[in-house]
């Protein structure tokens, strides 16, 4: 395990506080593991809630071959006892303290989630409560203002042993953090999507709208071979007409014309996102009219831009989408100006640079 002591590096001072920092490169982080002091576990037994969780040093956990989540992990999209996850960020603000972006809308996706998969899951009290303990026993992790963000992952898993397809006997719910930079590698530069006709990512009456583990691993194949092609990631379409945009392997999407900012509704294979949430009403209350419909492919052809929002990429412009061969360009490959202001808005608050009028912010 590392050693406290041995890795402290002093923060520049950006006001009279100083704080603590590990000993790390802050202006390489990139969106790669980087292992940190501590982590946190809960466990609890079927029919029975979630009660008393513990810090421990960060390390591989044990699991058992028969684990529910190793043997029906990443089978497709009715099976039961998939693991699920959440992903949210804490910033440094100037003056050294740390900000959490809205806690309890993770927790409430995670509880939602874990009906639909017949997993008790903690309170939100509890996921929030796990989360801050987190966040500060790993707090030298935190990058300095405007280095990037503690990425803070929840995962949710039926970890006890089971062979035929039923109840694990036991859950953990973990959550353990690393510090990041930008999503994609090329930082807040626009994307270059495709769009894959083949693959779909979620299925009516499936899973897609739930943050289930499975959910990402079937898109690891579309988005492997989109990036042999060179693309940034791949854009999917609903599987019944295969005409209306759902979203990015990671992320939502957003198209803009005009005045109008569309996403698509969020009915089951959409991804609830936070981010999508919190843009819709920064967006909202900036002037734009937001119109949350089922958003035609065709609508790229006439949109002046195209972004994705998500806890990761945060917001990201779309310079290019490809479809059926033909590139459609948006902003001459450039960042769109509402993506950019959007993009400021977000992430001013999120580090506490502007007010907090939505009372988003839960400080450390
Ligand atoms: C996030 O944006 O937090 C996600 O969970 C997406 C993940 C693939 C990085």
């Amino acid at each position: 395990c590392k050693k406290l002591s041995s890795t402290i590096q002093e923060a520049p001072l950006t006001s009279d506080v100083a704080y603590e920092l590990a000993d790390i490169d802050w202006d390489s982080l990139g969106f790669a593991l980087m292992p940190t002091d501590f982590m946190y576990i809960m466990k609890c037994s079927r029919g029975q809630t979630f009660s008393k969780g513990e810090l421990q040093r960060y390390g591989n956990i044990e699991l058992s071959p028969s684990a529910g989540v190793l043997n029906y992990g990443q089978v497709g999209p009715l099976d039961l006892y998939m693991g699920l996850f959440e992903g949210l960020k804490a910033y440094r603000k100037q003056d050294g303290n740390i900000l959490l972006f809205r806690p309890e809308e993770n927790a409430l996706r995670m509880r939602m989630g874990a009906e639909r998969m017949c997993m008790p899951s903690p309170t939100i009290e509890q996921f929030v409560d796990a989360v801050t303990a987190t966040v500060l026993a790993n707090k030298r992790w935190v990058p300095p203002p405007g280095k990037g963000s503690l990425y803070i992952r929840p995962l949710l898993m039926g970890s006890g042993a089971v062979l035929g397809l039923a109840p694990a006997p036991e859950y953990t719910f973990l959550i353990y953090v690393s510090p990041v930079g930008n999503y994609f590698k090329e930082g807040i530069a626009p994307i270059h999507l495709m769009i894959d006709t083949e693959v779909h990512r979620a299925t009516p009456g499936g899973t897609g709208g739930v943050k289930t583990i499975g959910n990402y691993a079937s898109v690891l194949n579309a988005q492997t071979a989109a990036k042999a092609k060179g693309f940034t990631d791949v854009l999917y379409l609903d599987c019944v007409h295969k005409k209306y945009l759902e979203e990015v392997s990671s992320c939502n999407v957003f198209v803009v014309k005009g005045n109008v900012i569309s996403t698509p509704s969020i009915k089951g294979t959409i991804l609830p996102g936070i981010t999508r949430k919190s843009i819709i009403d920064v967006a909202r209350s900036q002037g734009f009219q937001v119109e949350e419909r089922f958003v035609a492919v065709d609508e790229l052809l006439d949109a002046d831009e195209v972004f994705c929002t998500g806890t990761a990429v945060v917001i990201s412009p779309v310079g290019s989408i490809t479809y059926h061969g033909e590139r459609i360009s948006y902003r001459n490959g450039g960042i769109g100006v509402v993506s950019q202001q959007l993009y400021s808005a977000l992430t001013r608050l999120q580090m506490g640079l502007t007010e907090d009028k939505m009372d988003w912010l839960l400080e450390l």
